[in-house]
């Protein structure tokens, strides 16, 4: 049996946060932020709104593409980095709000990778009996900025994917993932606060441990290698190259890393989905909203070879191929 993509939901908060906005928050400009990185706004979720709010709404897309309801699931993953809270897990949540039945539900955490390890996961258990696998990657990455950071805060952005794994036996579906890791650079990523290490304390808050922080131009080129490696692995595995590709969805986490892995490639970027000009960088969600927004474009076709790669905090960086 394979896994193979029945359905893709996705949901963004409504709040729009221009580059103009941030003009007023920090000493930054839009052309620098235009220039550096290809944002142009994100959305910013409301008070109050959390991690499983927007999970919820982009599963529910993802349910009703597939034609399953949520009693159909028989494993619920969320990837996520900003939970709703720190216990339970906020698939628990989801499994819960969705009303899906008893089923084994808990968050997978690998940070912007997160939804490929997440899909990697699901993958597996379709292949050892699961029918139907529910997948989502969502983040509230407004919850850990610093407004006062202009190196972070730039960056970041809220919103939800979600995908539905069904088993299926024809010869299409997730081809394979490649999954790797480097805790020696965990500090390029982290956010080192409210964990067993530095508890949450008077103290701990007033060093501002709580908030994401990044070596953004270190993280920048370690991206740039190990996605081209990562791309190259999993079209090796399957004695497939870059011109087999039909569409390629890349972490959404800066338009310049995207354009250095696909000249690398020798990919054109006519094939590449880029959406971080509206959402930013979501973390876990930005695949699967950008594969999402994909698809409703009518930007993938049954047959196509599609790969999926992100980059992150760990570090972890991961690919996937699905032939759709
Ligand atoms: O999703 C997880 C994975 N994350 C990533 O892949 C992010 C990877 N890194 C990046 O995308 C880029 O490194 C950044 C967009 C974060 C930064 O771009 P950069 O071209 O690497 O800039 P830099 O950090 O080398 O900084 C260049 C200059 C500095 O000023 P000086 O020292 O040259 O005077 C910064 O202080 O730009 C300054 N700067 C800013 N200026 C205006 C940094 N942030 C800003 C800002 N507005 N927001």
């Amino acid at each position: 049996m394979r896994a193979r993509i029945a359905g893709t939901g996705s949901y963004v908060p409504e709040r729009v946060l221009t580059n103009a906005d941030l003009e007023r928050m920090v000493a930054t400009s839009d052309e620098w932020i235009v220039e550096r990185t290809g944002i142009r706004e994100r959305r910013i979720a409301a008070p109050g709104e959390a991690c499983s709010d927007l999970g919820a709404k982009a599963a529910e897309r993802a349910l009703e593409a597939a034609d399953l309801r949520a009693t159909d699931l028989d494993l619920i993953l969320v990837a996520t980095c900003t939970g709703d809270v720190p216990l339970p897990s906020t698939a628990c949540l989801l499994q819960d709000r969705l009303g899906a039945g008893h089923v084994a539900a808990c968050d997978i955490s690998a940070a912007c990778c997160g939804f490929v390890y997440a899909l990697s996961v699901g993958d597996a258990y379709v292949k050892t009996g699961l029918r139907h696998v529910l997948v989502v990657g969502a983040e509230v990455m407004s919850s850990m900025t610093d407004w006062t950071d202009r190196s972070t805060c730039v960056l970041f952005g809220d919103g939800a994917g979600a995908v539905v794994l069904s088993a299926t036996d024809e010869d299409r579906g997730i081809l394979s993932s490649h999954l790797h890791s480097d805790g020696n650079l965990w500090d390029l990523i982290c956010v080192q606060g409210g964990g067993s290490r530095f508890p949450t304390s008077e103290k701990m808050l007033a060093e501002g441990l709580q908030y994401l922080k990044m070596k953004g131009n270190e993280t920048f080129k370690v991206a740039v290698k190990t996605l081209e490696e990562a791309a190259r692995e999993a079209l090796t595995a399957h004695s497939l190259s870059v011109e087999d590709l039909d569409l390629y969805v890349p972490h959404q986490a800066n338009v310049r890393i995207i354009k250095a892995v696909a000249s690398r490639l020798g990919l054109p970027m006519e094939k590449v989905v880029l959406n971080m000009d509206r959402y930013g960088n979501t973390s876990a969600a930005s695949i699967p909203l950008a594969l999402d927004e994909a698809v409703r474009a009518g930007r993938v076709r049954d047959g196509d070879l599609v790969m999926i790669e992100a980059f992150g905090g760990g570090l972890t960086w991961a690919s996937a191929l699905i032939r759709w």
